[in-house]
């Protein structure tokens, strides 16, 4: 595996927003091959055009995290159009956040199935792949939710501490030729808040996201950190926070 960015092959899940819309467009204008994969087509086709006006290699296919298979798609795409899979970026993620009391069952559901399940069919899709290659770095987004609970996380947070238990377990299953990351952010300014269903707690996550929320750019900037190394050089993990978050 090259060193540096230029010519890596790297699949990203959530890319029609936010984190990971940043990191596509931060990793192809540092040269990799962007493999684009979210449930709205017609962003990420805007996306893509984005980027190969720019000169960039992107390619992209609808994918649900939810759908083992929409995955193993995703993976398959890179492979077809590029050759090869070097990176892995797990970034869907949704936070409908409420108290327990308020039983928002199927909001519940919908946390395990696309934080934490669908981390894991990103593994099931891109592993085989990378034992074979004999090399490949995952990375998953997480949260600061996974380093401490608060009252209307409980569920979120136990997804996002379930992917760092997970993560932290393939890093000492992964050997000495793959790389896995962990990247935690805190508040950052993006449309994460549209996927809440408790209106009077979005507008209070909206509220503090105005008041101190980082840059979508500034994790991309963490996530390129994190690829760049050589490939002897593991990051177990970035956390990234606004000065302003206690
Ligand atoms: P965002 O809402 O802009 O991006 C999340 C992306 O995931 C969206 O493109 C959304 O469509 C996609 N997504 C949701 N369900 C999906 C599914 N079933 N299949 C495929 N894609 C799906 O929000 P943001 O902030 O960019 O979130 C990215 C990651 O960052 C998430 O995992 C989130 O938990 C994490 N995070 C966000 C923080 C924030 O303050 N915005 C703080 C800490 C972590």
């Amino acid at each position: 595996m090259e060193n540096g960015l230029k010519n890596k092959v790297v699949a990203i899940t959530g890319a029609s927003s936010g984190i990971g819309e940043a990191t596509a467009l931060l990793l192809a204008e540092r040269g990799a091959k962007v493999v684009l994969g979210a449930r709205r087509l017609d962003r990420l086709a805007a996306l893509a055009d984005r980027i190969a006006a720019t000169g960039g290699e992107v390619a992209y296919i609808s994918t649900d995290v939810t759908r083992r298979a929409d995955v193993a798609n995703l993976v398959q795409l890179a492979k077809e159009r590029f050759g090869r899979l070097d990176v892995l970026i797990n970034n869907a993620g949704i936070g409908p956040i409420s108290l327990l009391d308020e039983l928002r069952v199927e909001d519940w559901e919908q946390m395990v199935d696309v934080n934490l399940k669908g981390v894991l069919y990103g593994i099931a899709a891109a592993l085989p792949v990378f034992r074979q290659q004999e090399f490949g770095h995952f990375v998953a987004v997480a949260s600061t939710a996974g380093l401490r609970v608060v009252p209307t996380m409980a569920v979120y947070a136990g997804t996002k501490f379930a992917v760092r238990a997970v993560v932290e377990g393939l890093r000492q299953e992964a050997g000495d030729k793959l790389r896995v990351t962990l990247i935690t952010p805190g508040f950052v300014h993006t449309d994460f808040a549209e996927s809440m269903t408790n209106l009077e707690v979005k507008a209070q996550i909206l509220s503090a996201r105005d008041k101190i929320g980082i840059s979508a750019a500034a994790i991309a900037r963490s996530i390129a950190f994190a690829l760049e190394q050589p490939a002897d050089v593991d990051v177990g993990e970035i956390i990234i926070r606004p000065t302003a978050q206690d």
